[in-house]
């Protein structure tokens, strides 16, 4: 069955409590059990990683393009900054999707730009919890699953 990993970056995994006027209520739990369902009825298979350190998504990421599909990534606060995370998503073959709960463009001038986005095949932002099931939807359109 293929597999698309889903990899979230530092403090979503406090989604649900954290800032949750910004986030909402729901927890990473919650969205990643969804998107089991979800996948489930697609015919697909997920995976998840969570990490607060960005040697671990680095890791992930590289496991994944012998593993997966495809890659949902939301990198958190990495995405303004860590060039480590867009090497690594550019040296992978798999595509990846970056996803964001919040609309970063509408927030802080420092969180609008992303320097992981562009070795991404796309990114999705601004949807709440939804931005994962748009971005998995995503995810498999790009990797040649069928809907
Ligand atoms: C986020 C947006 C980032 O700017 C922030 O640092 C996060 C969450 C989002 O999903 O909206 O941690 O990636």
């Amino acid at each position: 069955m293929p597999k698309v990993l889903i990899a979230n970056g530092p403090n979503l995994n406090l989604l649900g409590s954290r800032e949750p006027d910004v986030y909402g209520s729901v927890t990473l739990a919650d969205i990643e059990t969804a998107l089991t369902e979800r996948a489930k009825a697609r015919g697909v298979e997920v995976a998840f990683v969570n990490s607060n350190h960005e040697g671990v998504l680095i890791d992930a990421l590289h496991e994944a393009a012998m593993t997966c599909v495809a890659v949902v990534f939301n990198p958190g606060a990495f995405t303004h900054y860590s060039y480590a995370l867009r090497d690594a998503v550019a040296s992978i073959s798999i595509p990846v999707v970056e996803v964001h709960l919040s609309n970063i463009t509408a927030r802080e001038r420092f969180r609008a730009t992303s320097v992981i986005a562009p070795a991404c095949v796309g990114q999705i932002s601004g949807f709440g919890a939804d931005s994962y099931y748009l971005g998995l939807e995503a995810a498999l359109l790009v990797a040649g699953e069928p809907a």
